[in-house]
């Protein structure tokens, strides 16, 4: 029993966007209530799964981890925190839990599927470089494809510093003009490694957005910025991979 409870100024502020001291003067103010009782000091044990806990009458959730889907727009990091840019959590608002963090990076002006946690064995299982897990990109790119384009991201491609990538699936589209788009699917996340592997070919990325990862496939409605929950079968088929 004892490892289910837990400090409520610790589940205040993992729950909620409050710091330590901010919970600890909640109470003191009495704007805090365990089971609908006020409790004057943030310092006592609750059961989070068995407690109900309120902020000024309004019951907080508790949830152990947290999954959402975010359309990354383009000019925001992939980072919890950035000195210069806006971050991937800034788009989850202000009343997110603390412990939230983007699994893996997309570059500043790339798009697309990121997925926001605070599970990190999952996080940890899906960048894990032994796993493998699939990583879909839509791209444009400037320039005419190589012949052999297919070819050379099959076999899998040297880039300019030597470095080997796993053998990646290239599926050219349109083109047009000055240059096409395509679609490339990666088993690995090497720094900039789409745009690196297309510069290889002389065809420089112009727009980059990621479709999928692993089962977990980008919902269209989602316009950029903007985010959702994990489906309990995304979830589910996610945590299964
Ligand atoms: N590859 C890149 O070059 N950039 C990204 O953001 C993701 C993959």
């Amino acid at each position: 029993m004892a490892e289910k409870t837990m400090r409520l100024d610790r589940f205040l502020t993992e729950m909620t966007a409050l710091t330590r001291t901010q919970a600890k003067e909640a109470a003191r103010k009495g704007r805090l209530t365990v089971n609908g009782v006020p409790v004057k000091k943030a310092d006592g044990k609750i059961d989070p799964a068995a407690d109900t806990i309120a902020l000024d009458g309004a019951v907080i959730p508790y949830q152990a981890v947290e999954y959402y889907m975010l359309n990354k727009p383009a000019g925001v990091v992939s980072a919890t925190e950035d000195g210069r840019y806006p971050t991937v959590l800034d788009l989850i608002g202000e009343k997110r839990r603390k412990d939230l963090f983007p699994v893996g990076r997309l570059d500043l002006d790339t798009e697309g599927l990121l997925l926001i946690t605070s599970d990190g064995a999952l996080a940890h299982r899906l960048l894990s470089p032994k796993k493998h897990v699939d990583k879909v990109y839509y791209l444009r790119y400037e320039g005419r494809l190589p012949e052999d384009v297919c070819g050379r991201f099959r076999e899998g491609m040297v880039l300019e510093d030597g470095t080997r990538c796993l053998p990646a699936d290239f599926e050219p589209g349109e083109r047009t003009e000055t240059g096409g788009e395509a679609r490339l699917t990666l088993r690995e996340g090497k720094f900039h490694q789409v745009k690196r592997m297309m510069e290889m070919i002389g065809c420089p990325v112009t727009y980059l957005k990621r479709l999928s990862m692993g089962s977990l496939v980008l919902d269209e409605s989602l316009r950029p910025g903007e985010y959702r929950p994990l489906t309990e079968q995304e979830l589910e088929e996610l945590t299964r991979s």
